[in-house]
């Protein structure tokens, strides 16, 4: 199979869809692959190393006229000419928050399946799990210099010295972000706790941890106990589908330590800390009462090598299926990727989506 890697065109996206490895596990099984020019370039991958991998690079027309596009973002308006009936792109969608896109790919005829429906048969999503594991690793880090007073924080250095107490960690959520910002603050020597509805989940982090992490059952009156005694919160809730439920209400944030710093990693469902409002990286924090918030809503765009690389071993094995078998049989050997169908033959294939644009055919 033909398969073609764009260079991403939405403002501040440096990752991209393949790597040299990806490049040579496709050639190597037979398909050809072709690249656009400097589409690795904001991932630190030269073309030459494409090249060396079996890739051609080529124009941005030559990227897309193929069969299979492999994308980190959604097609942007200046892209829609791009689609078309015999095409299938495999990317990050997001189609709920557009229509425009979504009658686009309608009415092109476009097959496309979305990463982040992409879905196991226990619920997992294999395909936004790197993502999370980059928020949540981040988050600790990022968490951590904010405490220094020159950032603005309670001038606390997290592991503390011998004689001199650790910063106090809170994370709400033990899913993949929060259980990574707990790796993280854990191995940074943190007085950590994690909540979560989730009884299994904190049983999961009580085996790994062996009591070095307190765990307690989430509730308002828990969340305002731990709040009031840390410097660092990281928010990491999610109830799949909805809007993140505001656990951290504004006049608990007035009564915490000053120079506390809170993190809110679900931002991108709309917060879970009532004071939340999406940040970007040029301008990632604000305060409010003593406290310093950040909310960045696409973290992993700041580590766009670790990003790329998380995200295309997590694509890569969906892309051989896609280009060994095409997308209707590869959809039939694995219903994981037959999820993240969201539009084919000119009609929206999920009902979701279906009910969110009543005006456009749906199967
Ligand atoms: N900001 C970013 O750049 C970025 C990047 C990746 C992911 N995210 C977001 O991070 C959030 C978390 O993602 P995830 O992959 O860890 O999800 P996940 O499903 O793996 O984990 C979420 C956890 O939250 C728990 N939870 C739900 N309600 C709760 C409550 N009231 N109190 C405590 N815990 C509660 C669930 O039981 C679950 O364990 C999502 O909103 C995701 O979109 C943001």
């Amino acid at each position: 199979m033909l398969i073609g890697i764009p260079k991403e065109t939405k403002n501040q996206e440096d990752r991209v869809a393949i790597t040299p490895a990806g490049v040579h596990q496709l050639v190597s099984q037979g398909h050809d692959v072709v690249v656009e020019q400097g589409a690795g370039a904001g991932s630190r991958i030269p073309d030459e190393e494409y090249v060396e991998a079996g890739a051609r690079m080529v124009s941005v027309e030559e990227a897309w006229g193929v069969e299979l596009v492999l994308k980190v973002k959604e097609p942007i308006p200046s892209e829609y000419g791009y689609l078309r009936s015999d095409l299938v792109l495999f990317t990050y969608l997001h189609l709920a928050a557009s229509e425009e896109l979504t009658r686009a790919l309608v009415e092109a005829g476009t097959t496309a399946i979305a990463y982040e429906n992409v879905e196991t048969d226990d619920g997992a999503l294999p395909l936004l799990a790197p993502m999370s594991e980059v928020a949540g690793r981040m988050a600790a880090l990022v968490g951590s210099h904010l405490l220094l007073a020159t950032s603005g924080g309670r001038g606390l250095l997290v592991p503390g010295i011998p004689g001199v107490r650790p910063a106090v960690a809170t994370v709400i959520g033990a899913g993949n972000a929060g259980s990574n910002a707990l790796s993280q603050l854990v191995g940074l020597g943190a007085d950590v706790t994690v909540l979560d509805l989730s009884i299994d989940a904190l049983r999961r982090v009580d085996d790994q941890y062996g009591g070095r992490v307190r765990t307690v059952v989430s509730s308002p009156y828990e969340i305002e106990k731990c709040l009031l005694r840390s410097d660092l919160v990281i928010g990491a809730v999610l109830v799949p589908g909805r809007k993140a439920p505001k656990v951290v209400p504004h006049e608990l944030v007035e009564r915490m330590m000053d120079g506390s710093v809170l993190v809110d990693i679900a931002v991108d469902q709309g917060g879970c800390f009532e004071d939340t409002r999406a940040t970007s990286h040029d301008d990632p924090t604000f305060t409010v009462g003593p406290a310093t918030f950040y909310c960045v809503a696409n973290m992993p765009g700041a580590v766009p090598v670790t990003s790329t690389y998380g995200l295309t071993n997590a694509t890569l094995p969906f892309a051989l299926q896609l280009a060994h078998s095409g997308w209707q049989t590869a959809c039939q050997e694995n219903t994981a990727l037959s999820r993240g169908v969201l539009v084919s033959g000119g009609k929206i294939q999920h009902s979701a989506i279906a009910a969110e644009f009543p005006d456009l055919p749906a199967a």
